[in-house]
């Protein structure tokens, strides 16, 4: 399979300042540290990690929503391939239409004083290229929110009449409407209901398969996660300290963050004990990072190593790479509750 994405050494710095009027700049957050993986075209990569650890920013510095402070970008949609990162103001408006953000709020993202019909042909009207008449804007409006789950008579209500699930599919349907190559999903069901999550996972995993969609799947849910996604990277910190297919990284994680990640994952059975692993001590100030791995003050494998050197990515088995000096030795558990669940992709 070819790339759709590549993302080379990518790195986004938030300037430090202090209060008050003047607000001196006194530091740098580097929020996403060196980051490089690429996606194939059709492809569901996940991204997980704690809170902070930059999985907003890296998906918004993909699509230029946060501007990077360095690396390279690279989409190859049937035009040919765009350096993302080089853009100027007006092609990266006419490049928006091959990438689309899907966030987690679609109480915010939605216009309130638009119809859903209205909020679904904006990015249709705005375009500067293919201009279409009205008949041809509101054919495709339909398709592609009949593709939703939505149907016609719902386009002429506002988004106060629906509910959090179904201004998911609204928001879906606007990312949808120019048929991006590439989306990046934030946390798309973390607002929603127990019970409406499946559903619009589902409607993902749907769309994806019919209209040959690459996604970049944000969450904090590893069940989730371990149901759409082919490959899974971990971030700790800015980083990325392991990468791999689903199966590989929940099964056999290289990486101790990875290992403490997975023992949160609940056994579906809800009278099993569950074993978190606590991570010991606080998350370090991302502003001053621990010296050598990030991960070393709250990692039980650590060592003298660790605090002096940081650690590279290595390839420990094809496509399965980790950041940690001890990698190839340690013998790590992984979600073993997952692997009995049996309808996930990671028990294929
Ligand atoms: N615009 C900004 N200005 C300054 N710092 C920022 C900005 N946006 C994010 N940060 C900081 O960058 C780091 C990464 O934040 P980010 O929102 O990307 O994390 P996240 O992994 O998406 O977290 P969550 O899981 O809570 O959504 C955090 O320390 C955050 O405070
Ligand atoms: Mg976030």
């Amino acid at each position: 399979m070819s790339d759709l994405l590549k993302v080379t050494n990518l790195s986004v710095h938030f300037p430090v300042r202090t209060r008050g009027v003047w607000r001196k700049t006194v530091g740098r957050l580097v929020a996403v540290d060196n980051v490089s993986f690429s996606i194939a075209r059709g492809e569901t990569l996940g991204l997980v990690g704690e809170s902070g650890s930059g999985k907003t920013t890296l998906g918004l510095a993909i699509l230029r929503g946060t501007q990077p402070t360095s690396g390279q970008v690279e989409l190859t949609a049937a035009t040919g391939t765009i350096d993302v990162t080089k853009l100027d103001k007006q092609a990266l408006r006419d490049a928006r239409q091959h990438f689309q953000m899907i966030f987690q709020d679609p109480y915010s993202s939605l216009n309130a004083r638009m119809t859903v019909r209205d909020i679904i042909a904006e990015p249709l009207i705005a375009r500067r290229t293919q201009k279409l008449d009205r008949k041809a804007i509101d054919q495709r409006v339909i398709e592609i929110a009949e593709q939703c789950g939505l149907n016609r008579e719902q386009l002429r209500r506002y988004p106060h009449a629906f509910s959090g699930g179904q201004r998911q599919r609204i928001a879906i349907a606007r990312a949808l409407v120019l048929h991006p190559d590439l989306v990046v999903c934030d946390e798309p069901t973390s607002s929603l209901d127990v019970s409406i999550q499946a559903q619009i996972l589902n409607l993902l995993a749907e769309l994806q398969e019919s209209l040959g969609l690459t996604y970049l799947f944000i969450a904090h849910d590893l069940a989730a996660v371990a149901y759409v996604c082919d490959r899974v990277a971990v971030m700790y910190l800015g980083q990325i300290v392991e990468i791999g297919a689903t199966r590989d990284v929940y099964f056999t994680p290289r990486h101790p963050y990875t290992e403490a990640l997975m023992s949160s994952v609940p056994e579906p059975d809800p009278s099993a004990p569950l074993q978190p692993m606590l991570l010991q001590g606080e998350r370090p100030d991302p502003a001053n990072p621990p010296s050598g791995c990030r991960f070393r003050t709250r990692c039980r494998y650590a060592t003298e190593l660790c605090a002096t050197t940081p650690p590279v990515p290595v390839e420990i088995e094809p496509n399965h790479f980790a950041a940690c000096h001890y990698a190839k030795e340690l013998s790590l558990k992984g979600a073993l509750a997952l692997r009995n669940a049996g309808q996930d992709k990671v028990a294929e």
